[in-house]
């Protein structure tokens, strides 16, 4: 795809490098439009560098080629990170006085702007009603994040990570397949205390759960996110609930099922717990032949199929799978032993990936099996890619 990435004249402009370089490194052809103010706060060299792509940000040269026009018919799409206050006024407004204004009132491309400015100034009736405006006109707005903003202070106004900002523009280009859905996702890992300060962990990341909220928030659905220890920016979801322990998560689903159309459960559950965690801290004197007791934890998602059987519920509910396949002729494969998980549990979906070797913890790309009662389809890419193609199967298996 072409992407033409417009950057305004804010502290945050640096963190366009960032955007400019997860375009192009999924493969997509970048070219940077600065503003004259943006190349106070990033260098040319810089983004032409990231690009691969000259940057000319003067809309008096090359007048001959009508480069307004030009680039405004190219992209597929355009995303403007960081938009100052000054610009979206300006956008608003429908003043071209500079290169990339004249591009966005030419271009019929779908246009993505990622705010960034202080709390005031976001919250300011101006900026409220251009966005509104904006908006309105078929832009789509990547919120700010909430944290430390340039000086002292902290609010709301901080440009969203670079991950966020691309993920969110491929995004909006999605179709609007599961409008009208309740898409509700469990993601992150459980922590069972053993004292007050320490517990038994694993190592999920929650990052494919949070790719699959971005897509099925980009496919029209509205997506309820339960978060089980994700410390990262969730602040672009309307719905989220923090929970730690398994059972926790389990009150939290029960709630949350009755009401979803699909249930989606990247998550990492603890199959046990310590039987009676110890009040305040264990001391290296005391923990030295402490054995603990592990007791087992119930299985949450099989439980919730139990409860759609009895209720005669419609949710949809997908498992996920993280197997470490020993060697040895009876281990079966992946997919096989995707289906027999499927049975087992009686859900309806359930994807499974092969995570003997440990990388795909935390890491940005998956590959896995997805397998329900239509049949088994691969999907190998960005946890986005693999999200995207896990909603697909859903699509198809209530279609
Ligand atoms: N799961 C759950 N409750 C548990 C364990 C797992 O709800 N106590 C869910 C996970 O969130 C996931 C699915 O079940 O969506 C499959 O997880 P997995 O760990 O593969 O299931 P187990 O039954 O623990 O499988 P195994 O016997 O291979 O450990």
């Amino acid at each position: 795809m072409r992407i033409l990435v417009g950057v305004t004249g804010g502290i945050a402009a640096y963190k366009a490098a960032g955007v400019i370089r997860g375009f192009t490194e999924l493969g997509h052809t970048v070219k940077v439009l600065p503003t004259q103010n943006a190349l106070r706060f990033i260098g040319a060299t810089t983004l032409e560098a990231l690009s691969h792509n000259a940057v000319d940000p003067d809309l008096y040269t090359d007048v001959d080629s009508v480069k307004h026009i030009a680039l405004a018919q190219e992209a597929d799409l355009i995303v403007v990170a960081p938009a100052t206050a000054a610009f979206l006024a300006r956008y608003a407004s429908g003043i071209a006085d500079d290169l990339l204004l004249n591009v966005l009132l030419a271009t019929k491309a779908k246009v993505v702007v990622a705010p960034a400015m202080h709390t005031e100034m976001w919250f300011h009736p101006a900026t409220i009603s251009n966005i509104e405006t904006i908006r309105s006109r078929g832009v789509v707005v990547i919120e700010p994040a909430v944290g430390r903003l340039t000086g002292e202070d902290t609010g709301a106004g901080r440009l969203p990570e670079p991950e966020v900002i691309v993920n969110g523009a491929l995004a909006s280009l999605a179709n609007q397949d599961l409008a009208g859905m309740k898409v509700t996702i469990a993601t992150g890992g459980t922590r069972e205390p053993i004292d007050s300060v320490r517990y038994i962990g694993n190592r999920s990341s929650g990052k494919q759960g949070i790719a699959l909220a971005d897509a099925a928030a980009a496919r029209g659905a509205q997506v309820s996110l339960i978060a089980i220890n994700i410390e990262t920016d969730l602040s672009r979801f309307d719905r989220v609930a923090h929970v730690s322990t398994t059972q926790e998560l389990s009150v939290a689903l029960s709630e949350q099922v009755i009401d979803s159309d699909v249930l989606l459960m990247p998550a990492a559950v603890s199959d046990f717990k310590v039987e009676s965690a110890i009040a305040g801290k264990l001391s290296r004197s005391e923990s030295a032949n402490q054995a603990i007791q592990l007791v087992a934890n119930p299985d949450v998602l099989a439980g919730l199929a139990d409860l759609k059987l009895a209720r005669g519920l419609k949710t949809v509910l997908v498992g996920f799978a993280a197997e470490v396949i020993p060697s040895g002729e009876n281990s079966g494969t992946l997919q096989q032993r995707a289906e027999a998980k499927l049975t087992r549990k009686k859900i309806d979906l359930i994807v499974a990936n092969d995570v003997s070797d440990g990388k795909v913890f935390d890491a940005d790309s998956n590959d896995v099996v997805i397998v329900s009662t239509k049949g088994a389809t691969y999907s190998k890419g960005t946890k986005l890619e693999v999200a995207n193609d896990v909603l697909d199967a859903v699509v198809h298996l209530v279609g």
